[in-house]
């Protein structure tokens, strides 16, 4: 288990950050890698009530990485902390799947009440440098936020929101470095490897077909080599 989330966030690191040049470079020298693995440690802890050694360790762990994450935040796979300096993820926060957020982001609360207070992101929002998202808000799947908002009210999915307070630019998507930067690649190589694979089936049957009416050549030529007639 332990090893399924090191591989497959080291792998998230090296689809969506085009600096990453190795995975052992990504195991050495990114700190939202390193922040993420001591977050699973601390959490567990916090969940099974050794709160004190929970908070400890996340402490530790703001204090190598720069990242701070409360130990009762829910994080889903593959998150990519891209750089990482100053991100604090607060303790009712829950991010979904396949989130990437860059450094200085703020995933904070508005009031003290201990109670859920923290934004819920869903799977595949990209949140810009230095964004905060505050409150008990929701943030839609694909959503993506600008560097710099600040968000204060739920977004849709699928949309991106800038500026202070953030509001939606209100159109698709017009950046495509930015979506190769921080778009999971399955979802652009996901046609292309269905198409892959249809014609692959598609090329299998053909030379299987080929190698038919080869063999039937074959028989019909030692059949009239050896006087029998053709078959037709
Ligand atoms: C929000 C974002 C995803 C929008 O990208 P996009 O869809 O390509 O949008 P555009 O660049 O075409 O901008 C659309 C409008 O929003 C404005 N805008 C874009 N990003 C903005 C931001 N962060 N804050 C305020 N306004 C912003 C643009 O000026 C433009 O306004 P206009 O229509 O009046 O000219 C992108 O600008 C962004 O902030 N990405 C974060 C990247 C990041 O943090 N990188 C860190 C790397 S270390």
């Amino acid at each position: 288990m332990a090893s399924i989330f090191l591989r497959e966030s080291v792998r998230a690191y090296r689809e969506r950050d085009p600096a990453a040049r190795s995975s052992l470079e990504i195991l050495l020298c990114y700190p939202g890698l390193h922040a993420i693995v001591f977050h699973r440690l601390a959490h567990a802890l916090w969940a099974h009530g050794a709160r004190l050694p929970g908070r400890m360790v996340a402490h530790l762990s703001r204090w190598l990485t720069g990242i701070e994450i409360h130990p009762g935040a829910t994080i889903g796979r593959r998150l990519v902390i891209d750089h990482g300096m100053g991100v604090v993820i607060g303790e009712t926060a829950e991010i979904g799947d396949d989130v990437y957020l860059y450094h200085q982001v703020t995933l904070g609360g508005t009031s003290s009440a201990r109670a859920k207070r923290h934004p819920t992101l869903g799977n595949g929002v990209i949140v810009g440098a230095g964004a905060k998202i505050l409150g008990a808000i929701s943030v839609g799947d694909g959503a993506r936020i600008g560097a710099n908002a600040v968000v204060l009210k739920p977004v849709a999915a699928g949309t991106t929101v800038v500026g202070i307070p953030a509001r939606s630019i209100d159109r698709p998507p017009t950046c495509p470095d930015f979506d190769a930067y921080g778009t999971p690649i399955e979802a652009a190589l996901d046609p292309l490897l269905r198409e892959m694979e249809t014609l692959r089936a598609e090329l299998t049957e053909l030379e299987a077909r080929v190698g038919r009416l080869s063999a039937g050549q074959r028989c019909s030529s030692q059949r009239s080599e050896a006087g029998a007639p053709a078959a037709e």
